[in-house]
Order: structure tokens, then C-alpha cells, then sequence
């Protein structure tokens, strides 16, 4: 199976509400990684709403069903949120732990923490009442004590949180124990039947030995598209990125 590519549009919402203009679009770049090749589409509606607006969702949406690709939402275990996500019912959403003052998604969700637990938990129960075709992943660590609690919850896959290790990989430091951790995880998850996601700071070249070591099903990219987008075009960045998927049909 090829690897699933993700990509995260939020940052063209980021460069529109910068100038509070409606450019540049995120349906038209939700359309063109799509047309790309791209396996699915992903976006962060924060509480504060400082990229995606309620309204992205839904025309985002549309554009996902018209290429019959599935849309991932992005969400902090907030009520309100958590409303808006029911009521779009998306084939995925993704939970992930949302504070006001951080820059961008800083790790992943705490569920040692018996109250974030509980929390984490009945947010996941809500949402396969409410909106029972909706898949669930939750955005962690890849730490064996949390995917063991995660596993007791009803998800259908854990994004591994990949930051640090992409950080590693750009500073050109040892990153092998973070392939010995995303290892573990994976054969975890494996056995319990949880699919594997990754996400979180990665490049072309972080991304390879990841694909190497087949180590994740799908993996959802955002900030080094869109940047990379700014030299060769949104288009062929994601064409290139696919293709490079290619090679590594496991
Ligand atoms: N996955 C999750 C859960 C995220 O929070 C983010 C960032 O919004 C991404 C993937 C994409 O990360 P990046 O933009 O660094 O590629």
C-alpha cells in the first residue's frame, strides 16, 4: 500500500487573515492539492480562529466530496468545536491538545492525566454517537503508556506526533531513537488493530526515512508545503511529494 498523503491548508487561511483579505483561497488550494494528487485534505479549526474560519469548513468540505477524498478536521476538545465537527460529520477528525498562546500545535494530547483522559474520552464517545460514520484518530506521543490508555478509547487511529523528530532531521542531529520510538508505536497500534498516522514538521527529506522503515500509513503535512509552494507552486509541490510516496508501496 502507498502512504497516504494529508495536506494541511490551514497556513494559506494564516496568509489570508494576515491582511484580512478573502485571498488567496482555501478552496482553491484545497482544489489544486487535491488535483495533485493528494489523499486527503486536513485543517485546524481553533478556538480562537485564527486561520480556518467556520465558513472554510464547509466549502472545504464540499471541495473534498467533489473529488470523493476525505476531509480531516483538526480539533481541540472544546464544546463549541466539538459542535461544528459533529454537525459537518467528516470522514476523520483528529484531536488534538489547543492552547491560546502557542504558535502551532506543540505535542500531543496528555492522557496520563486522568481529568484530560476522561475529557479526551467522552469527546470520543460524543462524537461516534452523534456522528457515527466519522472516523477518530487522536494526535500523541509515541509513548507506549499513552497509546496503551489511548487504545482503551473508541478511535480508529493515533497520529504520532513527528515534530521533534523533524526538528532533529533539519538540525541534522540523531534521530534514531526517534525511529525506535515510532517503531514501538507502530507495532502497538498494529496489534490493536489502531492505523498509524504521523504528522507534524515534516519535509521531503524528513519524511523519507519514515517512508523507509514503512513506519506510518498516512502522513499529514502543512507548514513545508505551503512555504515550499512560494518557489514552485502548490501544484507541483504536492505532484512531487506524491510521486516521492510512490516509491515506497510496502
Ligand atoms: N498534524 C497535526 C495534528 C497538526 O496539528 C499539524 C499542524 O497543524 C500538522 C499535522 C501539520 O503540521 P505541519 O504544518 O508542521 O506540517
Amino acid at each position: 500500500m502507498i502512504p497516504r498523503l494529508g495536506v494541511n491548508i490551514d497556513h494559506v487561511a494564516t496568509l489570508r487573515q494576515a491582511r484580512g483579505e478573502d485571498y488567496p483561497s482555501v478552496v482553491e488550494a484545497a482544489r489544486v492539492v487535491l488535483e495533485n494528487g493528494a489523499d486527503q485534505i486536513t485543517i485546524h479549526l481553533r478556538e480562537d480562529r485564527r486561520h480556518i474560519q467556520d465558513t472554510d469548513v464547509e466549502a472545504v468540505q464540499l471541495v473534498t466530496k467533489r473529488y470523493g477524498k476525505p476531509l480531516n478536521l483538526e480539533l481541540g476538545c472544546n464544546d463549541e468545536i466539538v459542535e461544528i465537527a459533529i454537525a459537518t460529520a467528516p470522514e476523520w477528525v483528529c484531536l488534538v491538545p489547543e492552547k491560546r498562546e502557542e504558535r502551532t500545535t506543540e505535542g500531543g494530547l496528555d492522557l496520563v492525566s486522568s481529568t484530560n483522559f476522561e475529557k479526551v474520552n467522552k469527546t470520543c464517545e460524543l462524537i461516534k454517537e452523534k456522528s457515527p460514520n466519522t472516523k477518530i484518530s487522536l494526535f500523541l506521543e509515541a509513548d507506549l503508556q499513552t497509546l496503551e490508555l489511548a487504545s482503551k478509547m473508541k478511535i480508529d487511529a493515533v497520529e504520532v506526533h513527528t515534530g521533534d523528530y523533524a526538528r532533529a532531521h533539519l538540525l541534522e542531529e540523531d534521530y534514531s531513537k526517534y525511529l525506535t520510538q515510532f517503531k514501538a508505536a507502530h507495532e502497538f497500534l498494529l496489534s490493536k488493530k489502531i492505523n498509524c498516522h504521523a504528522g507534524h514538521g515534516l519535509t521531503k527529506e524528513s519524511v523519507v526515512p519514515l517512508l523507509e522503515n514503512n513506519l506510518f500509513e498516512e502522513y499529514n503535512i502543512g507548514h513545508w508545503i505551503i512555504c515550499q509552494a512560494v518557489f514552485n507552486g502548490l501544484g507541483n509541490v504536492t505532484k512531487d511529494l506524491q510521486s516521492l510516496f510512490t516509491h515506497y508501496d510496502h
